[in-house]
């Protein structure tokens, strides 16, 4: 049987440049040999996504991008996390085996302590028991499928190692009933800089989208930051965040070309940044129309999420009626 690659993807913030060099592209491409089983996270992201206006519109940006990207609905296993009750039944099973103190030391919520902490607030302030939580509804959507790999980022290592934790408690407890997933972690993959020149991240307001309007894209990338170089003299192509991003998205041979006009001289900023912007609209153009095309017609997006969690719920039920009978409630 094919292994199975899953992952989740949390419908906060609008898909980006780095997302997409980070997180979108790796995935697709394990796509081609993992069965992949990737959803949109909606339950995660309501540990801080509160209006139904930005969920409803997040989600369908998120699943929308992935589409549009080249996720292939066939093959891979593409759903909306809430629809598959099974998830947050073996959430459920998992807390309760769960030492609390494991919790208690997850990353996340630690350092939302430390900094209740630091300004001397309440130590639980602005903290809800799903996040809290996180990490067990996480080790629940790796668990329930009996993942084999999941491509995450740094970030979400611990999360994972949780998962492995888990799996491994409640197979010597009730038995074998989980797979013991390995994390496929992308710390050195193309980390690429936002126009301010720090790493490209929605946290510091610094990012490119992938798919808003042309003019909007444009108008960003002339915001890049650069030295004050100017286009006569040589300029270095390796310390240019320019340079840093168009290396990406254009065709390899144009890349060559700049990259000896930035040593010789002649180039100025302004152009490549006219350049930069041209190459990500050609770049983008063909996955943009079809981005549009299904934000347009977002009941057909919800209808393919829904035909997903089908496949979803019948992959994971299996496993969860044996652990159901092992616990005896069943
Ligand atoms: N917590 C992940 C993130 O913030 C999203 C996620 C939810 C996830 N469930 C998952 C990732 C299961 C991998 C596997 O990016």
């Amino acid at each position: 049987m094919a292994k199975i690659s899953l992952t989740g993807i949390k419908p906060t913030g609008t898909p980006h440049l780095g997302n997409y060099l980070g997180s979108i592209q790796p995935a697709l491409e394990l796509a081609k040999d993992y069965l992949s089983i990737y959803f949109i996270a909606d339950y995660h992201a309501l540990t801080t996504v509160k209006d139904r206006e930005s969920m409803r519109k997040q989600s369908h940006q998120i699943a929308a991008t992935w589409l549009a990207l080249g996720l292939d609905p066939e093959k891979t296993v593409f759903f909306q996390q809430s629809l598959v009750p099974e998830l947050f039944e073996l959430c459920w099973i998992l807390n309760c085996f769960c030492a609390k103190g494991l919790m208690n030391r997850a990353h996340a919520y630690k350092a939302m302590v430390d900094d209740n902490r630091e300004v001397g607030r309440d130590l639980d302030e602005g903290i809800n028991v799903g996040i809290f939580d996180y990490p067990v509804l996480m080790s629940a959507d790796i668990l329930l499928f009996g993942s084999d790999v999941v491509p995450v980022g740094a970030d979400q290592k611990q999360h994972v190692e949780i998962a492995r934790d888990l799996a491994e408690s409640l197979n010597s407890a009730l038995g074998n009933v989980f797979n013991v997933p390995q994390p496929l972690i992308r710390d050195n993959v193309k980390t690429i800089p936002g126009i301010d020149g720090r790493k490209m991240s929605k946290n510091y307001d610094n990012v490119i989208p992938i798919f808003d309007s042309p003019a909007a894209v444009r108008k960003r990338v002339m915001r890049i930051v650069t030295d004050s170089k100017t286009p006569e003299e040589p300029k270095d192509p390796e310390t240019c965040n320019i340079f840093a991003i168009f290396r990406h998205f254009a065709p390899a041979e144009r890349v060559e070309t700049r990259r000896r006009q930035y040593q010789e001289g002649g180039l100025g900023y302004g152009e490549m940044k006219q350049e930069l912007a041209d190459s990500l609209e050609a770049f983008f153009a063909p996955a943009r129309a079809k981005y549009d095309a299904w934000m347009q017609d977002t009941a057909a997006m919800d209808a393919l999420l829904a035909k997903g969690a089908e496949r979803a719920r019948s992959l994971g039920s299996p496993r969860l009626e044996k652990i159901r009978k092992k616990i005896g409630v069943r």
